[in-house]
């Protein structure tokens, strides 16, 4: 079982909706400078969490075959990085079957809102789905839209056992409510970017979890709107 607080809530690091760091104090690509207003979690906070959230999702799976499932864009650096964890995790406990990856690309956001519809693309292989054990890993919920409409996806696809680990759940109300077994931060209902989420496919690249700056929210704002 994931760890659970007194209210049943899964476990996880609370980032207040006050803290936030000077850009300036850590290491930020220069082209990226004016775009964000604050630094809310730093790239090493973010490894060692993933450090714990492999532990306790090996503690939770134990020693069966897994599907761990990534989220495309958003979930690729986290992803990567609890895969090796995890791989590392299993090899120290001498696991005895196999951890195999597959892919999903979910869209729904465009400039800072969602857009209320979901596109799935690639799931269609239904052999990789059916009678699976799947961690689908997400980097960020906040309506539960995509993760919702992922799980629905793979239920049908015939999945036998489902977890979802998920980067960041933002302190917003949900629109559809879902499971949530792993989450490594609680964080506050603001824009943010860095370590692998976008603003219009920008900042993916940046290392650390940012809030976006007005400045930057006009810069790259789409041609759409
Ligand atoms: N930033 C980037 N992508 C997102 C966010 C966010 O705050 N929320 C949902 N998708
Ligand atoms: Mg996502």
């Amino acid at each position: 079982m994931a760890l659970k607080d007194s209210l049943g809530k899964t476990r996880c690091v609370y980032i207040p909706d006050d803290l936030e760091y000077d850009t300036s104090l850590f290491l930020v690509p220069s082209c990226y400078k004016d775009d964000l207003k604050s630094l809310i979690i730093c790239e090493g906070l973010i490894k060692d969490r993933i450090r714990k959230l492999a532990r306790e999702i090996h503690e939770s799976v134990g020693d069966q075959p897994l599907v761990m499932l990534c989220v495309l864009k958003g979930s690729y650096r986290f992803f990567t990085a609890l895969v090796d964890e995890l791989t590392i995790t299993r090899a120290d406990l001498t696991c005895s079957t196999p951890l195999t990856v597959d892919f999903v690309r979910a869209m729904s956001y465009e400039d800072t809102e969602t857009t209320g519809k979901v596109q799935l693309v690639g799931l269609s292989n239904l052999e990789e789905v059916r009678g699976q054990n799947i961690l689908v890993v997400d980097d960020i919920i906040d309506s539960g839209l995509t993760l919702s409409r992922i799980i629905h996806t793979i239920k049908e696809l015939g999945a036998a056992k489902i977890w979802t680990c998920l980067m960041l759940s933002k302190r917003v109300k949900r629109r559809i409510e879902n499971q949530e077994d792993f989450v490594a931060f609680n964080i506050p209902d603001k824009f943010i970017v860095g370590y692998g989420l976008d603003y219009n496919q920008k900042f993916r690249d940046l290392n650390h979890i940012c809030v976006m700056s007005p400045t930057g929210i006009a810069k790259y704002k789409s041609r759409s709107s």
